[in-house]
């Protein structure tokens, strides 16, 4: 009777898993702050994603930590560096069985750690950082990428996207753009997990949590632009907003349950304060239910392997 009347699912093809490859590992090593995750070498990347596709999981989002980073982010664009030779590798491993995306951003690349290049006051300058963001996603999509992930939330990043990728080509080259994207609290264990330079704050371009229309705007703007997916991230402090751009998108929605949400149940769970599976399944539901097509989640491939999603 339960399940006869359950309104909401979570299925294998609606999860995707993101992941984190780190230049000259030659094995994977844990992530303090995400128990459960770690930084992949390119061999055992590839393990890990045809584990990804044997389990059904609809997608997998690759971030890549460079050994090296500079002002520009040169690593980015370069075709050997260490994102793209890992969506190459994925690309390789798993065909059209999963959907390979990457992340679209200059942070893990550059040396002060921000998402765009600095002007000569040391201010983002976004204009000429849509000039990197054009050849990145080129770069991406050449090295095998499906949908790239635009998390880098310069104004225009869509925009100059799509048309590069047109121009290259790459018309079936897929964007999901990180639309409704707050400075956030909750991405504390991801700068970790990517080695992240940055000090400061991204206030200047992520969305202030307390604007729920702002996200509404930014995800219609990416919409215009060329966005197919849009994204509202983090998930679970964000449903209303992810209710209301579900309510008005055109285009597929889906959210991002980020690394300190992971990592809170995770560590609760660890403590033996919560019952750590009931938390993340319920966690997925309630992002299902606000109204998101598909879900980031750090927990989707152990969720799945052990047979509590399906
Ligand atoms: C930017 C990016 C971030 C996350 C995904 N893409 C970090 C940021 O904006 O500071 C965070 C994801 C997470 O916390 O799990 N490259």
């Amino acid at each position: 009777m339960r399940r006869i009347v359950s309104e909401t699912e979570v299925r294998p093809h609606q999860l995707v898993l993101p992941v984190f490859v780190r230049e000259g590992l030659t094995a994977s090593q844990p992530i303090a702050s995400m128990p459960g995750v770690e930084q992949h070498s390119i061999e055992s990347l590839r393990a890990i994603s045809a584990r990804a596709a044997a389990a059904g999981l609809g997608g997998i989002m690759i971030f890549g930590v460079p050994a090296v980073r500079d002002a520009l982010g040169s690593g980015a664009t370069d075709p050997e560096g260490i994102l793209n030779i890992a969506a190459r590798a994925v690309a390789d491993e798993v065909g059209e069985s999963l959907v390979v995306q990457t992340d679209l951003c200059l942070d893990e690349f550059t040396d002060h750690g921000h998402c765009g290049i600095l002007d000569a006051e040391g201010r983002v300058d976004n204009d000429a950082s849509l000039e990197r963001y054009a050849a990145m996603a080129v770069a991406q999509a050449e090295a095998g990428a499906q949908l790239l992930g635009l998390s880098g939330m310069m104004d225009g990043q869509t925009r100059v996207a799509r048309a590069a990728l047109d121009e290259a080509g790459f018309t079936d080259v897929a964007l999901l753009a990180y639309s409704a994207k707050y400075a956030s609290a909750f991405y504390g264990p991801f700068r970790d997990a990517v080695e992240s330079a940055l000090e400061g704050d991204r206030r200047t371009y992520q969305i202030n949590p307390a604007n729920a229309r702002e996200g509404l705007r930014e995800s219609a703007l990416d919409i215009e632009e060329g966005a197919d997916i849009v994204m509202v991230k983090p998930a679970l402090a964000y449903l209303d907003v992810l209710r209301r751009v579900a309510d008005a998108s055109p285009v597929p929605v889906w959210a991002y349950m980020v690394s300190g949400e992971y990592a809170m149940i995770a560590a609760a769970a660890q403590n033996g304060w919560i019952d750590g599976d009931r938390a993340q399944l319920e966690a997925l539901v309630s992002i299902r239910r606000a109204g998101a097509d598909a879900v980031l989640s750090y927990a989707a491939l152990d969720l799945v392997e052990r047979k509590l999603v399906s």
